[in-house]
């Protein structure tokens, strides 16, 4: 069986991780986690990037080595991962001496066969990008953008690779493979970029100006420019491993996708004689006051702390949630707490309760089985049949956020059949009509929860394990098989009540 090799892009330690961050690992994640369930062999790998001018720059300031540095901010990474519980099979960093050998050895095949040529190069440097400027980045009054930070005119020697000669094939690929990206819509930006001739690639930079990365193998005089060295992380990862390459999907920002990921990543493969991976996902971008999220922005609030205080699954739900895999989302605490009170307290937690409640008050704690089906139990069969073939249609299409739509109108339903139910009327009577309709709806509202949950699963795994759990349900090996209403519980001893998504306490006024 061919790998599900999936990875996120690898994160600059030039910062603390934030909220982009976080989001680009629990989508990854969600996804890694929806293929594993579906059966597949998955391989998720993710890391950090740890060379360049600002690492150096950086350590400098703080008096250390650029080593150290890196070392320190990449743990900050890494604990991330496990606080967000993410499933990452691997966790690579660029400083690694297996990945310097593979940008070594790719870099010197690229050479021995003429991809990679030295020239003379006269040009506006970026110090603060790291990289050659071209007239058309200029404004129209002739200044630089602001985010180039001071722009040199410098004249130097350097290596280059043979971009402009893969232009073509370049466009005819994406042309053939039009879902190369996701979404499509930012394919088309891609050609529109590849209407431009390309410029070949400056890869090298002298070691006078920056010493925090990898020597040219054919060259000790120059390091690799980050992006070749970074880019290459992914085939590095698992270069040892036979049949992980090519990686099925790459997830990243959509600021990285052109050119790194869309023109230099695929080019560089081809030259290379690698193959090419199944695709790009690109998400869009946390927001918040109408600016791309980043570790400067949202100081009076730093949304990783609703991990804390919320628990790591409302922090999943409400980044898959909330976000259009692919358009960009507002971050507000406000917003944050509407779904976690409206969809996670009340549909999902309402139903834990109620069934744990009314299971422990009138069955002593164990499940009966159903034995009446009339029109409000085929109604809400059938709605779960329905949200479960869409769910999987919607997930394997990544969109992850309508999928829980569906899943919260599902419970939602089950509440609703509750009321109309009426389990604490039925427990009155002594009526073995009453009595039997009791058991049935006992059943069926734990039925409900249990399917509900497993579909939830990729995004929420401990609150799923949690309710399986005070359910009395372990569940079996195959996932696929878990989601078909049936007599799984009866017999089950629940537990009597489980705190899951407690109220937030009031907001202490500001002082
Ligand atoms: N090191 C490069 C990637 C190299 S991949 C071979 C890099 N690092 S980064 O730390 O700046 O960004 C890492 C990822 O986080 C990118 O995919 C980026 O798009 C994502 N995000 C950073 N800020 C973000 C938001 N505010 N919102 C969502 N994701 C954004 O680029």
């Amino acid at each position: 069986m061919k790998s599900f090799y999936i990875t996120t892009a690898i994160d600059y330690v030039n910062g603390s991780p934030h909220l982009g961050h976080a989001y680009e690992k629990v989508l990854t994640d969600v996804i890694a986690r929806f293929r594993r369930q579906r059966g597949d062999r998955v391989h998720f790998l993710t890391g950090t990037d740890e060379h360049g001018q600002k690492v150096q720059a950086s350590a400098r300031r703080l008096g250390i080595e650029p080593q150290q540095f890196a070392d320190q901010i990449s743990g900050e990474f890494r604990a991330l991962l496990t606080r967000l519980n993410i499933s990452n099979d691997d966790f690579i960093r660029t400083t690694e001496e297996r990945h310097k050998r593979v940008v070594r050895e790719v870099l010197q095949g690229l050479f021995d066969r003429g991809e990679i040529y030295q020239a003379e190069y006269r040009g506006f440097y970026s110090t603060r990008q790291e990289q050659f400027l071209q007239e058309k980045d200029r404004l129209p009054d002739g200044s630089w953008p602001e985010i180039f930070g001071d722009v040199t005119e410098i004249t130097e020697t350097n290596y280059f690779f043979k971009l402009a000669a893969y232009q073509e094939w370049l466009i005819t690929f994406l042309n053939e493979h039009e879902d190369f990206i996701f979404p499509r819509y930012r394919q088309k930006q891609v050609l529109e970029f590849l209407k431009e001739p390309l410029n070949d690639l400056c890869i090298s930079r002298p070691r006078e100006r920056l010493e925090w990365g990898i020597p040219l193998p054919f060259d000790p005089a120059y390091v690799t420019y980050v992006w070749f060295d970074a880019l290459i992380n992914y085939y590095s990862a698992v270069a040892d491993q036979p049949g992980l390459w090519p990686a099925t999907y790459h997830v990243i920002g959509k600021d990285i996708l052109v050119p790194p990921h869309a023109v230099y990543w695929p080019i560089m493969l081809k030259a290379a004689g690698l193959a090419l991976p199944g695709g790009i996902i690109v998400h869009g971008w946390w927001m918040t006051g109408g600016t791309k999220m980043s570790k400067s922005t949202g100081n009076a609030l730093n949304p990783l702390d609703l991990v804390d205080e919320f628990g790591v699954d409302a922090f999943r739900y409400f980044l898959i949630r909330e976000m259009n895999l692919g358009q960009d989302s507002d971050f507000t605490r406000e917003q944050f707490l509407v779904r976690y009170n409206s969809e996670l307290a009340n549909s999902l937690g309402n139903l834990v309760n109620r069934t744990l409640n009314m299971t422990t008050r009138f069955a002593a704690g164990v499940l009966p089985a159903a034995t009446i089906s009339e029109p409000l139990e085929q109604e809400l069969q059938a709605l779960w049949t329905k949200t479960r073939d869409e769910s999987l249609t919607l997930n394997e299409g990544f969109q992850f956020h309508t999928a829980l739509e569906r899943t919260m109108t599902f419970l939602n339903a089950t509440n609703a059949y509750i009321e109309k139910r009426a389990p604490w009327k039925l427990g009155k009577s002594t009526e073995a009509r009453d009595q039997e309709l009791l058991r049935t709806s006992l059943a069926t509202m734990a039925e409900a929860l249990r399917l509900a949950v497993a579909l939830m699963q990729h995004v929420t795994p401990a609150t799923t394990e949690k309710i399986n759990a005070v359910l009395g349900y372990t569940p079996g090996a195959v996932w696929s098989e878990e989601l078909a209403w049936g007599t799984k519980l009866d017999g089950a001893k629940v537990a009597e009540s489980l705190v899951l998504f407690p109220r937030p306490a009031p907001a202490s006024k500001p002082a």
